[in-house]
């Protein structure tokens, strides 16, 4: 099964995936995490990503489908899970014309939350692990003691746009995949485990 993960920022669609990753034996492509690897290497696309992710803009659609068709390409026959693609209609007819997507999981939440999820998260530069501030007693990663740091867009300032944009660029999508017939929505009120206890539901 192919999956989409769709939700606002802070919504929870990394935590959801790592689990899900593990459990359904999927192969977790995230836009967001591959942009922030190619920005720590410095590369000519984490160079262009960097100056629109800093803004809490959509990189340029031609620039992010390079990098889905080549993780795609790289999976091969294994089953995917989408985290953070598509954003924006453009991008899901594109991927709607290289696969074929079983399931879109929207991860519902109240938008009141998004802010304080995003802004005290804190991110491993090394392994990607996530969590909230409040829940670490010091700045290094539980699962593999390297350094928790907070994202360059996770500012309250750029949070404020990346929620514009999503608002008026993906939120649309909930709407494209419904009339496809495989959207399912997931409360994302609840703790991680009340929420992939849902996921579990719809995917047994
Ligand atoms: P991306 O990395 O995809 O970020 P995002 O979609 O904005 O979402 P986040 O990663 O912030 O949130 P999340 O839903 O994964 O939540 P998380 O699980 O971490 O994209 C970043 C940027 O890259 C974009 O702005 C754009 O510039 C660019 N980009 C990426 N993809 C692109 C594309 N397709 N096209 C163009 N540009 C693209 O959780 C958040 C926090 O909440 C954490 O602290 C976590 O511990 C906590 N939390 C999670 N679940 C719960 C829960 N149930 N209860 C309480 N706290 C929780
Ligand atoms: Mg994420």
């Amino acid at each position: 099964m192919n999956i989409v993960l769709l939700g606002a920022p802070g919504a929870g669609k990394g935590t959801q995936a790592l689990r899900m990753e593990e459990r359904y034996k999927l192969r977790h492509i995230s836009t967001g995490d591959i942009f922030r690897q190619h920005m720590r290497r410095q590369t000519e696309v984490g160079n262009l990503a960097r100056s629109y992710i800093k803004k809490g803009q959509l990189v340029p659609d031609d620039v992010t489908f390079k990098i889905v068709a080549s993780a795609l390409e790289e999976a091969g026959n294994e089953n995917f899970l989408l985290d953070g693609f598509p954003r924006n209609t453009n991008q899901a007819a594109m991927l709607d014309g290289l696969v074929k997507i079983d399931k879109a999981i929207n991860i519902d939440v109240d938008m009141s939350v998004l802010t304080d999820r995003i802004c005290g998260r804190r991110s491993c530069i090394e392994c990607g692990y996530t969590a909230h501030v409040s829940t670490l007693s010091d700045s290094v990663c539980p699962k593999c003691g390297c350094e928790m740091v907070q994202r360059m867009d996770d500012r309250e300032d750029t949070v404020r746009d990346r929620l514009r944009v999503y608002e008026e660029q993906t939120a649309p999508l909930i709407e494209y995949y419904r009339a496809r017939g495989v959207l399912v929505n997931v409360n994302g009120m609840g703790s991680p485990e009340e929420v992939f206890a849902e996921i579990g539901k719809v995917l047994g």
